[in-house]
């Protein structure tokens, strides 16, 4: 785990306020897992006080990059970063997606900005095994495609792909899934992961979920970011590290 200050290269709006941001950072770039994230101290007054986690969108050999929306003050302030402003982060943290086992179909299921982690993981596992993507989003608006592949969509009004959810788009392509030796990995809102845990205990899919929450130190010390174990009623895991990711099965969502 490092603490230090990345030059920014290159920040660019995507889509309508979702930017990608490009920083230096050759320290830590082969360390990093697809599903670990950074904490990032966005400004260097004391406003916002607390860091904001984000995912390990994507690594080259001296960059990494990070998707985010704008939600409040922290991503406002990070979207308007230029070339050669620096960020402070602590990475790399969290666990990250076991891409290892019994499975020669990843299959990727994202809800909106939950498509974050995802371009890096596509490119780790694409030389070894198949890739199918699902994307669920309200409207075609909030369906972010950047560096995935073999994509199905679904959005709730209906404006691009299958009239619905993601979850209906699973049960729509069911017969393939169940065709493939197949391991799911996902992220997105809470409800969207909470239908999917159904849909992947009634179908006896194995399922790794990227939990989110709201931190402060990111590697275990404050406690802030527990999620509740569904191994034990008073046992709790701690998101940033035992975590994000989790098998869908040992967490309450
Ligand atoms: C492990 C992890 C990885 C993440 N990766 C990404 C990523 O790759 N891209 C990305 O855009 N966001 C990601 N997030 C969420 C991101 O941290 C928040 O969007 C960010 O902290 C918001 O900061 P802000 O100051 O702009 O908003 P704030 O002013 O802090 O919050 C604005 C609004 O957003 C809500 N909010 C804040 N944090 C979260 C959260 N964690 N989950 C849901 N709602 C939240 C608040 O309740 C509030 O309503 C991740 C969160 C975690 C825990
Ligand atoms: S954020 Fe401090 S323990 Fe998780």
């Amino acid at each position: 785990m490092f603490i230090l200050n990345a030059p920014v290269e290159k920040s660019i709006e995507l889509e309508n306020k979702i930017y990608l941001l490009q920083v230096r950072c050759p320290e830590i770039t082969s360390d990093v897992r697809p599903g670990q994230f950074l904490n990032v101290r966005v400004s260097e007054s004391m406003y916002p006080l607390l860091r904001r986690p984000f995912s390990v969108c994507d690594v080259d050999d001296e960059h990494l990059y990070l998707m985010f929306n704008i939600l409040g003050e922290g991503t406002k302030i990070l979207a308007r970063k230029h070339k050669d402003e620096t960020i402070d982060i602590i990475g790399p943290l969290g666990n990250g997606f076991n891409l290892e086992g019994e499975f020669d179909t990843a299959v990727i299921v994202a809800g909106g900005l939950g498509a974050a982690p995802f371009p890096f993981f596509t490119r780790m596992i694409k030389d070894h095994k198949k890739i199918l993507t699902f994307i669920g989003g309200r409207s075609h608006k909030d369906i972010i495609t950047y560096g995935m592949q073999n994509i199905s969509i679904a959005t709730e009004d209906g404006s691009l792909g299958l009239k619905g959810n993601v979850i209906h788009l699973l049960q729509q392509n069911l017969e393939q899934l169940k065709s493939n030796r197949i391991k799911i990995f996902s992220c997105g809102p809470t409800g969207m992961l909470r239908a999917l845990k159904d849909f992947t205990i009634k179908n006896n899919f194995d399922c790794e979920v990227s939990t989110e929450c709201a931190m402060a130190c990111g590697f275990g010390i404050c406690q802030g970011c527990p999620i509740e174990s569904t191994e034990h009623p008073d046992k709790y895991h701690l998101v940033c590290k035992d975590g994000p990711v989790f098998n869908v099965k040992d967490v309450l969502l």
